[in-house]
């Protein structure tokens, strides 16, 4: 039986050339996070509809080896993975879209949404989107090297400029990108704020190709207001699934009406796959930071997760940090 829904409207599956996207669910592309270990635990819970690498430079990535690069890393059930280009320039996009192909990459994403000011110094990220002319180039030598679904991810511009900005996707509409994901803030605008859910629906009035909203969804009612706001044809996760990777199934089952069976959640299991993955398919060096990065989220499913995250932070191995999260999951026994 299928699941009582409440959205009025729920998005359907995406069809983009021969990437079929279903449910309408992706993993947000985020650096240090969205590698195989990750992508592991979220599609061992179900409701992912497409996957996400985290941006790799499009100029380092042909000199990457993907059996042990921690950006390239991949399992055989990881599918669809879509791969982040991370560029300023035309130049670099032919060279990293046959890198992708040779990866059997299931769809392109163009990077315009990186507010990082270390990424603007080399010309990308969000700071493409003050230059039309630059992405209209980069878009069309991607989509003439590829066959493949091309999304763009922006976020709504610099400042509030809500032509400028239908103008900018109309181009990239025209210069044939299949999808677009849009995240509700300005280019300044940190994570602590709301995010704008309303101008992606402005958006999507004037766009063809689907519109996919991002941004402040960490709950199934998150997820049901932002389609019920934005209008979107799906929703982009980011650390409401690193938080909680069983987010997609939740959403997939209570807001799409997808048959998903429920799992009870066990924490400490859900710790433990994840340090087993990195520990299986990952050098030494490439372990313990990323095993930070999603403690530091993780975390936050306990009350006192502060004191799970900073043990961890502290950690000087592998062993150690897991030696500390156990000892903090057998006083906390909780469950999601
Ligand atoms: C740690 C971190 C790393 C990120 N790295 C990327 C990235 O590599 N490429 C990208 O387009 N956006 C990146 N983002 C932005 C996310 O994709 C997403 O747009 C943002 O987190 C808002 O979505 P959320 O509220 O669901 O997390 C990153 C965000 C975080 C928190």
């Amino acid at each position: 039986m299928k699941a009582e829904t409440n959205v009025q409207s729920q998005p359907q599956a995406i069809q983009i050339r021969n990437l079929r996207i279903d449910p309408p669910l992706l993993l947000a592309p985020m650096a240090g996070l969205t590698h195989s270990a990750m992508r592991r635990i979220m599609i061992g819970f179900g409701g992912v509809g497409l996957l996400s690498t985290e941006m790799l430079s499009a100029k380092r990535l042909p000199t990457e080896n993907p059996r042990i690069s921690p950006y390239l890393i991949r399992t055989d059930r990881e599918n669809p993975l879509s791969y982040q280009l991370l560029t300023s320039s035309d130049s670099e996009i032919a060279r990293a879209i046959d890198a992708l192909h040779a990866l059997k990459a299931d769809a392109v994403d163009l990077n315009m949404g990186c507010p990082s000011t270390a990424v603007g110094r080399f010309g990308a990220g969000v700071v493409l989107m003050d230059q039309p002319d630059r992405v209209r180039r980069i878009v069309a030598e991607a989509r003439k090297r590829t066959a493949l679904s091309l999304s763009a991810k922006i976020r709504l511009g610099s400042d509030p400029d809500s032509g400028r900005l239908k103008e900018f996707c109309t181009m990239l509409e025209n210069e044939g990108v299949d999808m677009l994901t849009v995240h509700a803030r300005f280019r300044h605008e940190p994570f602590a704020r709301n995010p704008r859910w309303t101008y992606i629906a402005e958006i999507k009035e004037c766009m063809k190709i689907p519109v996919i909203a991002n941004g402040g969804v960490f709950s199934t009612e998150d997820a049901e207001k932002c389609l019920r706001v934005s209008g979107a044809d799906g929703l982009m996760l980011g650390r409401g699934a690193v938080t909680r990777p069983w987010l997609f199934a939740e959403i997939a089952r209570t807001v799409l009406g997808r048959d998903i069976p429920e799992r009870a959640v066990s924490l400490p299991d859900v710790y433990a796959a994840f340090v087993e993955a990195l520990n299986a398919d990952y050098r030494p060096i490439y372990r313990l930071g990323r095993l930070k990065e999603f403690t530091h989220y993780f975390s936050r499913n306990y009350k006192f997760g502060h004191s799970l995250a900073t043990r961890v932070q502290s950690s000087n191995s592998m062993e150690d940090a897991m030696e500390r999260a156990t000892a903090f999951f057998t006083k906390n026994s909780t469950s999601a």
